[in-house]
């Protein structure tokens, strides 16, 4: 029996060779685990291990990984496997179910998922009195990663310095490199700071109660990392009260694009956040968000229900059939639509499948109002004199479920987020009205002509008072 040591991958590798060229079987040597966890950071590339027989580079690349698990029988495991590898079973690594090869697969995984969350739960705290600026985090990792991840580290912090200081070793950025020394206990981390406040509150102010299960963030956060995590000691807090929060949040409101809208009053931005859009569930069966389109200030917005089979595809609204009877009303009417932002109320097409067309369906209470933030958003940025809804759906978007087009269209109503808002009929409700087409779109024509009436009533008092 050969009795080798290996300290980290490269070492490993140097025996491996020389037991390799003396066609030493895997049963005759015993690879002694070492406690040392320096492993070289040195990158193998080339498929040749020394000159005796070459490898698949997957192997190296799997090997690499594994021998950064702490299991000291790491190496054994890599040594069988290259030695079969390297004598009758150069597919070996195709056989999945093999125990060798199963094995080295994970280790593999659970050195990834060590590095993972290593990226996740690494907290730094600064170091009081320290000058120039320093931060320090303890962290104790399952497998021999501090190196492998290191970099990771530096590129994501690079801008401060930093130590991670873990029992098997310690990493230090100085802002130019990256060097290592020996592990140190716990008790050298220090103890708290203000970092720490800011990170509980920070972590308090993100913490969504509908997203805990306890079962999974104690598996992601195993109870050992609880006791380096500040924010550990708020989470019993927290998750006493998760129950009533997720219960008021639900009542509150099922869906909403809340939560998506970013704090500007800058359309470009607000549009370019729609497009990720999951306040309700239309987003899914969509082909674009179809955002409001015209003058930032513009003095009369228009708001029609949703975009329909063409707005959908082309991502603009009110370029189909009843975009251009839009186009023409407003025309005979005197009301240029250069001058008018347009908008709806929902920005996700909703529709249902007849044979192989796209047929409008009408959007529910709960993706109307899920939708009004955008709305409201685009409102608040634009400041119109005048909001003209077309149609029930932003009617009701605006006044409320029970606002009546029918009695109610051609009053001029003051509003809170205009200086006043009307409604009509919707464009597309005109075109499915085969019979009472003419009249409906004279109707239609009128209504347009008493707001062309009120934008220049309300274009000369903002003159007189300014
Ligand atoms: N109908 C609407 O309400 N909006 C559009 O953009 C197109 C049709
Ligand atoms: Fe968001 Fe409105 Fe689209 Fe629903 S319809 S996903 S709320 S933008």
């Amino acid at each position: 029996m050969t009795i080798v040591r290996a300290h980290d991958f490269l070492s490993w590798r140097n025996e491996s060779r020389r037991l390799l060229a003396a066609d030493v079987s895997p049963a005759d040597v015993h690879w002694a685990g070492a406690n040392e966890t320096l492993f070289g950071g040195e990158q193998a590339t080339e498929a040749k291990i020394g000159s005796v027989a070459s490898v698949p580079k997957e192997f190296l690349r799997l090997a690499q990984t594994a021998a950064l698990h702490r299991d000291d029988d790491r190496w054994n495991v890599l040594y069988r496997v290259l030695y079969r590898l390297t004598h009758s079973e150069p597919s070996l690594l195709k056989v999945g179910i093999d125990d060798d090869v199963r094995r080295l697969e994970l280790m593999n995984q659970a050195v990834s998922r060590d590095m993972h969350k290593m990226t996740a739960f690494v907290r730094f705290r600064r170091m009081e009195n320290s000058d120039p600026e320093c931060m320090v985090a303890w962290y104790s990792p399952d497998h021999h990663v501090v190196k492998a991840i290191a970099p990771w580290f530096s590129r994501r912090f690079g801008g401060v310095r930093w130590s991670i200081l873990t029992p098997d070793e310690c990493a230090h950025w100085d802002l130019e490199k990256l060097t290592f020394t020996p592990g140190v206990p716990r008790s050298a981390a220090p103890a708290s700071d203000d970092m720490e406040h800011l990170w509980k509150d920070y972590y308090a102010s993100i913490f969504n109660p509908a997203r805990v299960k306890v079962k999974a963030m104690k598996a992601e956060m195993p109870v050992r990392h609880w006791a380096t995590l500040p924010e550990a000691e708020i989470i019993p807090n927290l998750l006493a009260k998760a129950n009533v929060r997720v219960i008021e949040m639900a009542k509150n409101q099922k869906s909403s694009a809340a939560e998506f809208v970013p704090r500007t009053n800058d359309l470009q931005q607000l549009r370019a956040a729609a497009s990720v859009c999951r306040g309700c569930e239309l987003y899914a069966r969509a082909t674009h968000v179809v955002f409001g389109e015209g003058r930032p200030d513009a003095k009369v917005v228009m708001v029609g229900e949703q975009p329909g089979d063409e707005e959908d595809l082309k991502g603009h609204p009110f370029v189909g059939p009843a975009g251009r009877l839009l186009d023409k009303a407003m025309l005979e009417a005197g009301l240029d639509r250069e001058q008018v932002y347009v908008t709806n109320a929902v920005k996700h097409f909703k529709w249902i499948e007849r044979g192989k067309r796209r047929i409008h369906a009408k959007p529910s209470g709960i993706e109307i109002s899920s939708c009004r933030p955008w709305l409201e958003a685009e409102l608040a940025s634009i400041q119109p004199e005048l909001v003209v809804c077309l149609g029930a759906t932003a009617a009701q978007s605006l006044m409320g479920r029970d606002f009546r087009v029918t009695t109610e269209r051609g009053i001029f109503f003051p509003h809170r987020w205009a200086k006043q808002l009307v409604a009509t009929i919707h464009p597309s409700a005109i075109l499915r009205m085969p019979d009472r087409r003419d009249e409906e779109y004279a109707l239609f024509v009128h209504d347009l002509k008493l707001i062309a009436a009120k934008v220049r009533e309300l274009e000369a008092a903002s003159r007189r008072l300014s």
